[in-house]
């Protein structure tokens, strides 16, 4: 077999052969195929696609390029949750605590930014000495000891995983049906989490703009995670605007903390409820929405879910003390605000032009290699539906090179459109999918 071949066939439109599939993923996993031909392969899906069979070989190929986490040790029902990534999307920040404190176990394991979203190990840096490169043993024992470890993606669970992400970040071959799914499935099946609750995001800040490509996805890894025996249900939510207010690292896990105190932006509170019901009910501490709904409420109320944060922060090295007194997160030198040009409403939010904002300023990659300013990001002032004079800030901007502020904020004008009329607000929820 040559990878040439494989190239030329799925650039022709063919379909790929389980033996084809395993052959490339085996070969980019041991370093015989070089990167250079793995990104004409991932653009040649890119435009030709994966059928059903293709993505399903394909996820279960990457699934065990390495080892299979065996959760057995941890009692109860593992519940893993993921998202298909966004903008201003800090879920996990917020939602694992929440979860935790009404006694989910989470074991989980989450990724670093890419393209114009960011990740949650990036965000999770924000805290000084946190580290997510922690063992097995060490990610077992935590979560047996407070009943949650988030823990980066080790080299040896679904490495081939590893190696196309970052090769799909920087060679725009992100937002694929067929490499989205394969990509988290294979990592939700690797990390041996008994259920998984997905966040299927869609719209203008999704890798899936549309609504129906977002519903194909979601029932994709819906099919793909209950015929590997694991149960699964998906969220789709709405992208079309940024989650919250907040988009950058560090302001995110602030965002997220001002969340546990009760204290956060409505879309994201109410996103966290409807992902963390189902994750109570999958977990079975509860039987249903509104009881799940309400341990959740209290969980927040009472400060078990702010305390559980600083537990998991404490466990993984990280400064605790931030989650008290979050001016210990890092901070930009220059705040400024962003004025509106015009009067009227805002009647859309382009939520990739913000994340691309947030990436300009130092907030996310260029390359596989880049540093990424933890401090730098936008919060957002005004929304989608939102009536705004001329001269109120839209945003304030947090930066530390005035070079790539200057960019940044060329770049925010363009995400906003104005009108007369006050527009209709995206639903949140659109659907929920448990059965493929
Ligand atoms: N998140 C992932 O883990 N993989 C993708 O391909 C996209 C989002």
């Amino acid at each position: 077999m040559r990878m040439y071949d494989i190239i030329m066939k799925k650039r022709n439109g063919g379909k790929l052969t389980s033996g084809e599939i395993q052959y490339f993923i085996d070969g980019y996993t041991g370093g015989e195929i070089p990167d250079y031909q793995v990104s004409a392969l991932m653009m040649a899906i890119y435009f030709r696609g994966m059928d059903e069979e293709e993505t399903l070989t394909l996820t279960m190929a990457m699934a065990h390029s390495g080892d299979m986490l065996d959760l057995s040790a941890i009692g109860g029902t593992k519940v893993d949750k993921h998202s298909t990534g966004g903008v201003g999307d800090k879920t996990s920040l917020a939602l694992a605590p929440m979860a935790a404190a009404c006694g989910i176990r989470i074991a989980k394991m989450s990724g670093r930014g890419l393209g114009h979203t960011g990740g949650t190990i990036d965000k999770l840096e924000s805290f000084a000495g946190f580290s997510t490169d922690i063992s097995r043993e060490h990610f077992i024992r935590q979560v047996n000891g407070i009943g949650i470890s988030i823990m980066g993606q080790t080299a040896d669970l679904a490495p081939a995983d590893k190696k196309l992400y970052a090769l799909r970040d920087v060679t725009a071959t992100v937002d694929n049906m067929s490499l989205i799914a394969s990509s988290i499935m294979s990592k939700k099946l690797a990390a041996g989490a008994d259920a998984i609750v997905l966040d299927v995001k869609t719209g203008s800040g999704a890798f899936m703009k549309t609504l129906p490509d977002s519903l194909t996805l979601a029932r994709e890894m819906v099919r793909i995670g209950n015929g590997a025996g694991r149960r699964t249900v998906a969220v789709v939510s709405d992208m079309d605007q940024p989650l919250g207010r907040a988009v950058g690292n560090a302001l995110e896990v602030k965002e997220a903390i001002d969340t546990l105190r009760g204290q956060g932006p409505e879309d994201f509170m109410e996103l966290c409820m409807t992902l963390g019901s189902r994750m109570l009910i999958a977990g079975g501490r509860a039987r249903e929405e509104e009881q799940a709904r309400e341990m959740l409420r209290e969980a927040v109320s009472s400060g078990a879910a702010l305390e559980k944060m600083a537990e998991f922060v404490q466990a993984q090295g990280g400064d605790s003390r931030a989650v008290r007194d979050t001016g210990l997160l890092p901070q930009a030198l220059h705040i400024e605000p962003i004025p509106a040009k015009t009067d009227g409403y805002v009647q859309s939010i382009r939520c990739d032009e913000i994340g691309m904002c947030s990436l300009l300023l130092g907030g996310g990659r260029e390359t596989k290699e880049s540093e990424i300013d933890l401090a730098v990001g936008l919060v957002l002032c005004a929304k989608t539906g939102d009536y705004v004079r001329a001269g109120e800030p839209l945003a304030y901007m947090h930066y530390n090179d005035p070079g790539r502020a200057a960019a940044a904020r060329e770049r925010f004008y363009q995400a906003y459109a104005f009108g007369r009329e006050k527009p209709q607000i995206p639903a949140l929820i659109h659907e929920i999918i448990e059965q493929a």
